[in-house]
C-alpha cells in the first residue's frame, strides 16, 4: 500500500511521516520544484541500494546528493569560487553542482557510484523542508523507472512505483517541470553536463562567462545518467514535424495550427502563448498523455531553442533517439 499525504492540507503530518519512514531506511518520493524525487537516507546503503532497485537504475549512474542548507552542504563537498558564487545566486533552485566530496563525508559510496565528486543541490519547495526536518542529506533521483519519463506530479508517480513505494507526499504539479541543470566548474571552464530548469543565460550573465556546451567539452558523456535514449515513450517520436498524419498525436507549441491536425488522434499545445517556462512545467505531463493514448507516433512541432527550450529540446531529443520496442 502506497500512502500519498497531500502536503498543502496537512504539512505537519507529512513531515512527520517521511522522517519516520527515511528513518526506516525506506525511500519517500517527494515534491521538488523540477521533478518529484526519490529521495532515501544518503548514509544509508540499505536505503540507498533499495533507490537502485525500485528504479531499476544502473549501479554506475551516482545520485544527486540534496541538503538543507550551505552548512549541510560544506559537510560534504569543497566550494570553488565559481561554484560558491552560482550556488549563492541559484540556491535553492534547479541548479545541481559536481563537487569533489570531502574525504569522510559519510555518504554512502553507492549513492556517488564510487566517484569522487558529488552531485549536490539545494531544492526548493517542500522537499527543502523533509531535508531541513530530517537533519541530513537526501540522495535522490527522480522518481521513475529509469529511462522513464520523470514525474511531475505524485499521480505520476503513484502510476509508475505506486505499490512498491510507502510513502508518496503530494504538493501537486512541479513548478519547473525540468530536471536541474547540471554544472561542473574545472578551474575557470564552466560546463554543462544538463541542460535543466535553470537557463544558462543565467550563469553566463551572473559569471561573465561563457557556459561549455557537452560537444565543446569533449566527447565523453560526463553524467553518467546522460545516455542518449530516455524519457523513453511506447510510441515513436518525430522531432521538427511541419504537418501531422492521420493517427498520431501532435504536441506543438505557440499556439500555431498545423496541417493534418482534423486527423490527428490528439492535439497538445505546450504553450499557446508562446511561453518557454510553461511549455517547460507541461512537457512531461503531455508526453505522457500522448503515450497514453495508444498513438504509434507523436509527432513534435519546432520548439525554439533559447532560453529553456535548449533543455526542452534536450529531452524531446533523448524521448526520439532509437530504441527497441517503440510501438512505430
Ligand atoms: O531536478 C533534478 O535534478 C531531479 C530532482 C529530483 O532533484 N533529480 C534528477 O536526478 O534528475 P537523476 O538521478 O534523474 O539525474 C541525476 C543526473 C544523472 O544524469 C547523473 O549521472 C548525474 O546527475 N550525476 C550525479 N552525480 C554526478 C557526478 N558526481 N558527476 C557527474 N554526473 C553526476
Ligand atoms: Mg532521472
Amino acid at each position: 500500500m502506497t500512502l500519498i499525504i497531500d502536503t498543502r492540507t496537512e504539512p505537519e503530518r507529512a513531515l512527520t511521516a517521511a522522517c519516520e519512514t527515511l528513518a526506516r531506511g525506506l525511500p519517500v518520493a517527494i515534491p521538488t520544484e523540477t521533478v518529484y524525487g526519490l529521495a532515501a537516507d544518503a548514509t544509508s546503503p540499505d536505503a540507498i541500494s533499495r533507490i537502485y532497485e525500485m528504479k531499476g537504475r544502473p549501479r554506475f549512474n551516482p545520485l544527486i546528493l540534496h541538503i538543507a542548507d550551505f552548512d549541510m552542504a560544506r559537510r560534504y563537498v569543497d566550494f570553488d569560487p565559481i561554484s560558491q558564487k552560482l550556488a549563492e545566486a541559484f540556491w535553492p533552485g534547479p541548479l545541481t553542482l559536481i563537487l569533489p566530496m570531502k574525504p569522510a563525508s559519510g555518504v554512502h559510496p553507492l549513492a556517488s557510484a564510487g566517484l569522487d565528486t558529488l552531485g549536490i543541490r539545494m531544492p526548493d519547495g517542500f522537499s527543502r523542508s523533509v531535508i531541513k526536518r530530517y537533519g541530513k542529506p537526501l540522495a535522490a533521483p527522480s522518481a521513475n523507472t529509469s529511462g522513464k519519463i520523470s514525474p511531475t506530479s505524485a499521480q505520476h508517480v503513484e502510476a509508475d512505483l505506486g505499490g512498491r513505494l510507502a510513502l508518496i507526499l503530494d504538493a501537486g504539479p512541479a513548478d519547473i517541470g525540468l530536471e536541474s541543470t547540471i554544472i561542473k566548474v574545472d578551474g575557470d571552464e564552466i560546463r554543462l553536463l544538463r541542460p535543466g530548469g535553470l537557463d544558462v543565460a543565467d550563469i553566463e550573465k551572473l559569471t561573465g562567462k561563457a557556459v561549455l556546451r557537452p560537444e565543446t567539452a569533449g566527447a565523453a558523456i560526463e553524467a553518467p545518467g546522460m545516455l542518449a535514449s530516455h524519457y523513453a515513450p511506447a510510441a515513436a517520436v518525430r522531432l521538427n514535424a511541419v504537418d501531422v498524419k492521420p493517427g498520431e498525436v501532435l504536441i506543438r507549441f505557440g499556439g500555431t495550427a498545423m496541417p493534418g491536425e482534423a486527423n490527428a488522434a490528439l492535439v497538445l499545445d505546450l504553450s499557446p502563448s508562446a511561453n518557454l517556462r510553461e511549455a517547460a512545467a507541461n512537457l512531461f505531463a503531455y508526453m505522457k498523455r500522448a503515450d497514453a493514448s495508444g498513438a504509434a507516433t507523436i509527432a513534435f512541432g519546432p520548439i525554439p531553442s533559447e532560453g529553456l527550450g535548449e533543455a526542452i529540446i534536450d529531452r524531446i531529443e533523448r524521448a526520439a533517439a532509437p530504441r527497441e520496442g517503440t510501438r512505430a
